[in-house]
């Protein structure tokens, strides 16, 4: 079963095309990277635009890529229909209903945050629940146990910034652009990690996080010493973020006996973070499981591969339904 899966819920115009949940035959994604850049983070309006300028050349890429002659070879179309910018959301769900509609194939929902959950499947056909997930991006920050395909118990969430949104804005404080996460997953290679003991915020308090506060330590931090070598601060923020993160992974897995750690999300292809999280399952005789970089950050290939279990569990989606900009992944507890 070849089903097409469209992402537009930020900046990035992404589509692919998967084989039965988990083989990638294509995987298109135009980044708005440099359109958003000179702003300094998303700015809605313009990726809505640009999304409606993109979303039929990446389509049509990522079926030629799959060898997919005609939108009919396919067997459903899928879109992201949330979390995510409304406007943004609405140029993917319009263009796989409209697809889906010509081509008279099934149309699929997918959530977002599922979506990154799936993306371990692609890499990894055969991993079983349990799973003890951490989901880092841009807007979310999640410990989730996956006790069975689509059944999730969320242990965690950030009270206020996003471990993205805490890369991003400090990278926009030091003037080194946007998106933030890569640059400085970059520079604190050449840094040291211990040079300064940024804190640990909630780091002994449940599966909740804070980043917030460690954004202000840094800015505090970099007023009162302006000459402090930049990579020594990138180094020793990004410590912090990866500290707390492994850290909450590990404590989850051990106290719901989950025996796989997996990652996910923009976050999760920071470098730092990979190291860290396979060396704490190492550690403590698990397996981790860290997809590819680039089924990390957004891409279509997620949500194609989401489709494929919903499809199976719920059934095509009418095609009434529309987009949800505060969409939460389902919990059971
Ligand atoms: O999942 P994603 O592509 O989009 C959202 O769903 O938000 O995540 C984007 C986030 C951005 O905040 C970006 O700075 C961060 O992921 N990111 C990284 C790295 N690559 C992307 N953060 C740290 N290190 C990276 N290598
Ligand atoms: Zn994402």
């Amino acid at each position: 079963m070849r089903i097409l899966g469209i992402e537009t819920s930020c900046d990035e115009t992404a589509a692919a095309v998967v084989e039965d949940g988990r083989r990638v035959l294509s995987s298109v994604v135009s980044s708005q990277v440099d359109l958003h850049a000179r702003f300094g983070g998303v700015v809605p309006e313009v990726a809505s635009r640009a999304h409606v300028e993109l979303i039929t050349a990446v389509i049509a890429e990522a079926l030629v890529e799959a060898g997919v002659l005609a939108p009919s070879e396919l067997d459903a179309v899928a879109a992201c229909h949330g979390p995510g910018l409304a406007g943004a959301l609405l140029v993917g769900v319009s263009a796989a209903k409209g697809l889906a509609l010509a081509a008279d194939l099934p149309y699929v929902q997918v959530n977002h945050l599922e979506a990154h959950l799936y993306a371990a499947w692609l890499g990894e056909p055969d991993l079983q629940p349990p799973l003890a997930v951490l989901i880092v991006s841009g807007g979310h920050t999640m410990l989730v146990l996956v006790e069975a395909h689509g059944r999730y118990r969320v242990l965690g969430q950030t009270v206020d910034d996003a471990a993205g949104e805490a890369f991003d804005k400090v990278a926009r404080f030091l003037g080194l652009g946007y998106p933030g996460g890569p640059a400085i997953d970059r520079l604190a290679r050449d840094g040291d990690p211990a040079a300064i003991p940024f804190p640990r915020a909630m780091l002994r308090d449940g599966h909740d996080f804070s980043f917030s506060g460690l954004k202000t330590a840094v800015v505090t931090y970099v007023r009162k010493h302006p000459d402090a070598p930049v990579a020594d601060v990138v180094a020793s923020f990004q410590e912090a973020v990866v500290d707390v993160l492994t850290t909450k992974l590990v404590n989850a897995a051990d106290e719901h006996g989950a025996p796989t750690l997996v990652i996910g999300g923009g976050v999760a292809a920071n470098s730092s973070l990979r190291a860290r999280v396979q060396a704490a399952a190492d550690a403590t005789g698990r397996r981790a499981f860290l997809p590819p970089p680039e089924l990390c950050t957004d891409n279509g290939a997620m949500i194609a591969a989401t489709a494929w279990w919903r499809l199976q569990s719920d059934g095509p989606t009418p095609l009434d339904a529309g987009a949800n900009p505060s969409l939460a992944l389902p919990s059971v507890g």
